[in-house]
């Protein structure tokens, strides 16, 4: 069995991050969603894997290398030109993938209970696909499957209008040398891209055997900054605690907290679950509860919770922060002593809220 890990796409929906950095190295609890990706296929005994990667391939190839810092795997890059689709990924790793077994994973799902149940779903059957899927208030945003009483697929559609279900296809897919066939039978989608989902339908309605398997643990698609806050919370709700860096006497730890190697925290309020990044200092402040600062930042004087920093983010004097992230170097601070007066300095696509 190999894996194709999907590290491509655009990622509009998660401007302005996206702009600077690809969106599967967007942080989860400091930790960058691929890595839990690939964490979890290496759970599985895999140790071929094929990252595609489009226009931001170097910043993946250089978050991820050759892989040999997360054990024994080798790391094929895969280049895709454009974003053609996830069933247009599977064209390019063809030589990569040969006639193998295969698991797709798009690089930007958290599915933290890990895949080695639904992997020793696969196996047992072995049908041409095995997809996962996961009940969701508004499937209209995902591929749908429809299913019979064994759990059979009968039919798959990428975005219905009116869905048949409610269950979304996540993204983990398990595929049989059959796929290939599929991939190159099918035309682009009205969105321009070819389908994963159309393909797996095109294995269906030719009479392949196509399974599904319901994913009951928590599973995020990282796509927007919603859905990033949302993991965040929950990946920090198994926060244990570490005490690396320092705290002065005046500051009150409570909850989980982790305190990198070199971060200094001084007459603050940490409520954990917290994580604080190496290097970075806390002065004056509270922070938390369900809140990730990164690497080298700098809060001071102000109050964040249920937030994100990237790393080189500093916040100061700014009270009541509240479901924000901020980027790598980003500055929020006050203009004088006024309170009915702003200064923004924002890129495109940025989001600025401010009380009423
Ligand atoms: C893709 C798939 C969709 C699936 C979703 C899961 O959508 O096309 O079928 O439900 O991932 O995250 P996209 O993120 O490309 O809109």
């Amino acid at each position: 069995m190999k894996a194709l890990v999907l590290a491509g796409g655009s990622g509009t929906r998660l401007r302005p991050f996206s702009y600077s950095m690809p969106k599967q190295l967007i942080p989860i609890v400091n930790t960058p969603v691929l890595e839990y990706v690939l964490r979890n296929i290496l759970d599985l005994g895999v140790t071929e894997i094929g990252v595609v990667v489009g226009d931001r391939a170097h910043e993946i190839r250089q978050a991820l290398g050759d892989g040999s810092r997360f054990g024994a795997c080798r790391l094929t890059y895969l280049q895709q030109d454009a974003p053609l689709g996830l069933a247009h990924t599977v064209t390019i790793a063809r030589d990569f993938l040969g006639d193998d077994d295969f698991v797709m994973y798009l690089g930007d799902n958290m599915l933290p209970e890990g895949i080695t149940g639904i992997a020793e779903e696969f196996a047992a059957h072995r049908p041409a696909a095995h997809v996962v899927v996961h009940k969701v208030p508004d499937p209209r945003a995902f591929g749908v499957a429809e299913l019979g009483p064994g759990g059979e697929v009968l039919g798959l559609v990428e975005k219905p209008e009116q869905p048949r279900s409610d269950l979304a296809l996540i993204g983990v897919y398990f595929f049989t040398a059959a796929i290939h066939e599929a991939v190159r039978a099918i035309e682009p989608s009205s969105r321009g891209e070819l389908e994963i989902t159309d393909a797996i339908q095109w294995l269906v309605a030719s009479g392949a055997d196509v399974r599904a398997g319901q994913y009951e643990g928590y599973w995020k698609d990282t796509g927007d900054v919603e859905d990033v806050l949302e993991c965040n919370r929950h990946i920090l709700e198994s926060l244990r605690p570490a005490m690396d860096g320092e705290v002065d006497e005046a500051s009150v730890l409570t909850g989980p907290v982790v305190v990198e190697a070199g971060a200094h925290i001084v007459r603050s309020r940490i409520e954990g679950p917290v994580v604080i990044g190496a290097g970075t200092v806390v002065a004056d402040s509270h922070i938390g509860p369900h809140t990730s600062i990164g690497r080298d930042c700098a809060v001071t004087g102000s109050r964040l919770e249920y937030s994100i920093a990237l790393d080189g983010a500093s916040v100061t004097g700014v009270q009541g922060l509240r479901s924000s992230v901020i980027g790598r170097s980003a500055r929020v601070g006050t203009v004088g002593q006024s309170t009915d007066r702003y200064r923004l300095v924002v890129g495109d696509h940025t989001r600025v809220e401010v009380a009423a």
